[in-house]
């Protein structure tokens, strides 16, 4: 099962999210990949050490990846670039767990990225470009159902706050996207195109394939909407507060699902995780506050994998 973490507007909790029910699967002995799209790294910098990943893994990054396929210069997998963070795993296995979590680190350098391979979409024939087009946005999916194939369980992608071609080829290649968001204004509006650019994309790749009749080459596409994951919600007894509630309530109205467990804010417990290096839901905590973020974050995960089961079209 490959999964988008997907919303334009940044500072939503992509990152948090993906984490979080990442980790908290692992715990449950799932095997999981991490992929982080985004080129703030912030994914990659909540498992590995900065010091670290400029030691060992900066030339191991999904950007080389992208990087061999604009210049065509060689073959390289998505395996090779497959690094398993240290401490969460020591985590995992402390707590006798006998799922792991694995990483694909990103690149500030991804910014220029999307530039080239937008570069490669256009320039041709109609027909050129229609193939290009279907080369460019199907790649990730195939390399990484292939490697979903050998090795895992869940496979999730960090996707930075844009809907640049990087972000695009992330959507191609999901079964499922998952769209944290913010309960305000703004937000509200966002999700609603968010969605519908994410369907124009689908239905755009689809028929291009069916134009060529590339049937054979490429599959169509279809992935699902697992839902939106309110987060950073201000709580009181438990519940989300009433000036809140409209928000939610609002994209419930327009049919888009919602999940009804909410991630509330706490600052003081979310940002000093992606120093510690092993996301909140494992983390050694003790106290009522802590306690109830963790079974918090324990339901998500669990209406996600319910979620899952029960499909909902895009
Ligand atoms: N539930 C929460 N309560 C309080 N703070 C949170 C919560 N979730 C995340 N944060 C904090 O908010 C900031 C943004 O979160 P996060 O990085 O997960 O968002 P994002 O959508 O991935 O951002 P970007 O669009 O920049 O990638 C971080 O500093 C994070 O620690
Ligand atoms: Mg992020």
């Amino acid at each position: 099962m490959i999964c988008s973490v997907i919303n334009y507007k940044g500072g939503v909790g992509k990152t948090t999210v993906t984490a979080n029910i990442a980790a908290q699967l692992a715990r449950e002995g799932n095997k999981v990949l991490l992929v982080d799209l985004d080129p703030q790294t912030n994914l990659t910098f909540s498992f590995i050490r900065v010091d670290e990943w400029k030691r060992d893994y900066q030339d191991r990054t999904i950007k080389r990846w992208y990087d061999s396929f604009i210049d065509s210069d060689q073959e390289l997998h998505l395996q090779d670039l497959v690094i398993r963070p240290f401490r969460v795993n020591e985590r995992l296995r402390e707590m006798n767990s006998s799922g792991s979590i694995d990483l694909i680190s990103s690149h500030l350098g991804l910014i220029n990225v999307d530039l080239e391979l937008s570069a490669k979409l256009w320039g041709g024939s109609e027909r050129s470009n229609r193939r290009n087009f279907l080369f460019v946005y199907s790649r990730l999916k195939e390399g990484l159902k292939q490697l979903e194939a050998q090795n895992y369980d869940y496979i999730f992608i960090d996707c930075p706050p844009n809907f640049n071609v990087v972000t695009k080829t992330a959507i191609v290649a999901s079964d499922t996207l998952l769209i944290p968001a913010r309960p305000d204004y703004l937000s509200t509006i966002g999700i609603e195109q968010l969605q519908r650019h994410a369907k124009e994309l689908v239905f755009e790749y689809n028929n291009k394939l069916e134009k060529d009749d590339l049937g054979t080459e490429f599959e169509r596409i279809a992935p699902t909407l697992a839902g939106v994951v309110f987060t950073m919600v201000e709580k009181r007894r438990g519940e989300p507060i009433s000036a809140l509630r409209q928000y939610i309530e609002q994209v419930i109205n327009q049919e888009i699902p919602a999940f009804e467990t909410v991630v509330r804010e706490n600052k003081t417990v979310f940002s000093d995780a992606p120093e510690l290096g092993v996301p909140v839901v494992l983390q050694r905590l003790s106290g009522d506050t802590y306690r109830s973020i963790q079974t918090e974050l324990k339901e998500l995960t669990e209406e996600f994998e319910e979620r899952l089961s029960n499909g909902g079209s895009l």
